[in-house]
């Protein structure tokens, strides 16, 4: 019988290697771009469950898990986590739009936002959220409006900016002076003033989000200690508070180090909040959803052009983003192992007309033949969601497997469908 090994890069044992050829869960990815054709995002149901319960065991029963929405908003995904007990965390009212589609509660949401517009507000309010995340003091009149149209005050979340150093890409770094999410500390009180004096509102909680893909614990200790020192500084400002938003950005491997150790975060910050009577809420995405997901490109031809080697393939930054805005690594694998292959080391490129269009540079890989597939690891997460239609590429289909079942969960763009906006 063939052998199963791990893929190596891949922090999902649900992608693996059987007799050569990468597998999601029970099915051969060769098998699904055959049926769905390519570029394709698979993702593994099990990996999204395996990860979600993670968190859960981490951090315990009472706390409240609200999967990023953004990371993946795919319907089918939405789904899955509910089931699997999440809620979520929205960031814009098509985040919102998103859950109602998918009938999906909202009670277990919350939503943060740098800049909310007032039907965003309104919807949100509508819709009764767990709480509402404000980030700047122009959303209090409009909340507490909505909140007085409904008739009930609005459970409010304050965002603080911790000026917490993430140790992250300056792009997802979010909890320093000079990025722009959340209330500086340092103006914080005249916010929470507002909030305690306004009977439409009602102040629940804290949030902060340092940014994403974080592997460190240091970073959550340090914004929570710099919270708890801006609440004890006056009595109204815990008077009412049941919540810790500690937010999301628990980094993963891309396949070099380790990933960040979740249950070392709940170990280090659920002590501090039980003395508090503070119930924890997270909103990991990209831990969620980053392992589970690939993407399958299949490759168009190579060339030489000076001393670099280019080997081109059908998908590019318009697909997967990463790279070209992070500078992030993912690593890229033969779909099928031939071990005797002649190893090369080629800079894996898109056809988008931009020199920053491509998957991963140096790296090295079997010799490759026009229609070999390729797979770039860990995109489950900033993937599909932050796909666009650059050059005039339609977007790539996205299929969740589940076992041996494999089911289309957003369709290939059409031509039809890209122009259709247009007059
Ligand atoms: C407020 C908030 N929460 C959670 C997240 C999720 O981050 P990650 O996917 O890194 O966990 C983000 C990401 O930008 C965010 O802005």
């Amino acid at each position: 019988m063939a052998e199963r090994a791990q893929c190596p890069g891949s922090g999902s044992p649900d992608f693996y290697l059987h007799g050569g050829e990468l597998h999601c869960e029970q099915v051969p990815v060769r098998e699904l771009v055959e049926r769905f054709g390519s570029p394709l995002y698979i993702y593994s149901a099990a990996t999204i469950r395996e990860r979600a319960k993670r968190v859960r065991v981490a951090f315990g029963d009472t706390a409240r898990i609200c999967y990023a929405v953004k990371a993946n908003p795919n319907l089918s995904v939405l789904r899955l986590l509910h089931e699997a007990g999440c809620g979520f965390d929205l960031v814009s009212g098509g985040e919102l739009e998103r859950l109602a589609v998918a009938c999906l509660p909202t009670d277990q949401a919350v939503f943060a936002g740098v800049g909310k517009q007032r039907w965003e507000i309104e919807a949100a309010v509508a819709a009764g959220l767990l709480f509402f995340n404000v980030e700047s003091p122009y959303e209090l009149p409009l909340l507490a409006a909505a909140g007085e149209a409904a008739g009930k005050p609005v459970a409010v979340a304050l965002r603080l900016n911790p000026n917490v150093e993430a140790n992250t890409h300056a792009y997802i770094s979010t909890g320093k002076d000079e990025n722009k999410f959340g209330v500086a500390i340092d103006r914080a009180a005249a916010v929470v003033d507002e909030i305690v004096a306004n009977p439409w509102l009602s102040l629940v909680g804290y949030h902060v989000h340092l940014g994403s893909q974080l592997r460190a614990v240091g970073p959550y200790v340090q914004a929570f200690e710099r919270v708890a020192a801006f609440v004890d500084g006056d009595a109204k400002r815990s008077d009412g508070v049941r919540y810790y938003d500690l937010g999301g950005g628990f980094g993963i491997s891309y396949g070099e180090g380790d990933p960040l150790d979740v249950a070392a975060v709940a170990a280090a910050l659920l002590p501090r909040l039980q003395e508090r009577g503070w119930i924890p809420v997270v909103e990991p995405g990209r831990f969620i959803v980053g392992d589970a997901g690939i993407l399958v490109t299949s490759v168009l031809g190579e060339k030489l052009q000076g001393r670099a080697k280019f080997l081109l393939v059908d998908a590019a930054m318009n697909d997967l983003m990463r790279p070209a805005l992070y500078q992030a690594e993912h690593p890229i694998v033969p779909v099928l192992s031939r071990p005797d292959a002649e190893m090369r080391t080629v800079d894996v490129v898109g056809p988008v007309c931009e020199t920053g269009d491509f998957l991963g540079r140096a790296r090295s890989l079997p010799r490759c033949q026009r229609g070999d597939l390729l797979a770039v690891l860990a995109t489950g997460a900033y993937g599909a969601s932050m796909a666009s239609n650059y050059n005039s590429r339609c977007r790539p289909a996205e299929v969740l497997v589940d076992g041996e079942q494999a089911r289309l969960v957003c369709r290939r763009e059409s031509f039809a469908q890209l122009l259709q906006r247009e007059i």
